[in-house]
């Protein structure tokens, strides 16, 4: 099996790839991230990629093609704050930068590498394509408010898998689309966030990617679309 992963250099994507390069059944992982990633691991292949740059996206689905067929592409990079942008706690904070900057890495990224990577997946037996998504991102779930824009991205990335799932059991009958929330998660994300978590609610990245990859294992065709947290219960949109 081929896979690619794109931010494999993040918290959880790392532990995702390290996860699946002990797995005998994946021939090749093409890492793919901003930043330089290196593995022990023979059959780990790094590829830059810039999700604000559709070339980039592009020729790392070109590296991929050349590989071979890919049965899960995941889309493990996101958003959610830098020096400058942090989620918005009410109307006063919200700002053209920090919706365009969660819209471009959380919804329209991950968009453009369904364009370019669902053409290269496998289509005579099953294949997955996932991306990273958060509960935050259900509309009937928000009780709390704020995080504008980071809610408001995730929700239009659940639109877009939500469309590609349509497409896709139109074109390609074997291909699942998922959206996924791993928990919380102890990375770099996260970190500023994790006052109020309970030790026991926040996961090491391995733990979550072991259960992100139990619920890609299991899902069904008619999952497609459906947006699964890590314990592999479906969250309403
Ligand atoms: N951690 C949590 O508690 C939690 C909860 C719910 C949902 N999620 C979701 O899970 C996903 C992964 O989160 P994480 O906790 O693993 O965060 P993380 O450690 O901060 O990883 C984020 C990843 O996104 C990549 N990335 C950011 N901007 C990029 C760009 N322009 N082009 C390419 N890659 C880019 C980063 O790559 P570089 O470092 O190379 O730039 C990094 O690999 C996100 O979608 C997040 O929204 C996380």
């Amino acid at each position: 099996m081929n896979v690619t992963i794109i931010g494999a250099s993040g918290g959880i994507g790392n532990a995702v790839v390290n996860l699946l390069s002990e797995q005998d059944s994946i021939e090749h992982i093409l890492a793919c991230g901003r930043s330089e990633i290196s593995h022990k691991a023979p059959k780990v292949e790094h590829h830059p990629i810039d999700l604000t740059d559709e070339d980039a996206i592009e020729k790392a689905a070109k590296r991929a093609a050349e590989i071979g067929p890919q049965d899960l592409v995941f889309v493990t990079s996101g958003f959610l704050h830098n020096g400058d942008i942090h989620p918005e706690k009410a109307i006063r904070d919200l700002s053209i930068k920090g919706f365009e900057q969660n819209f471009a890495i959380n919804t329209i990224g991950p968009a453009m590498v369904a364009k370019h990577f669902l053409p290269i997946m496998r289509k005579n037996e099953r294949s997955v394509f996932a991306c990273l998504s958060a509960r935050v991102g259900s509309i009937s779930d928000n009780g709390l408010g704020g995080w504008y824009a980071y809610r408001a991205s995730k929700a239009a990335l659940n639109m877009v898998l939500k469309n590609l799932s349509i497409e896709a059991a139109r074109r390609y009958k074997q291909m699942i689309i998922l959206g996924l929330h791993p928990g919380t998660v102890d990375s770099a994300l996260s970190k500023p966030f994790q006052g109020n978590v309970k030790e026991s609610k926040l996961f090491t990245p391995h733990y979550s990617a072991e259960r992100l990859l139990d619920v890609i294992q299991n899902a069904k065709i008619e999952n497609s679309g459906d947006i699964i947290a890590w314990d592999g219960q479906r969250i309403e949109y």
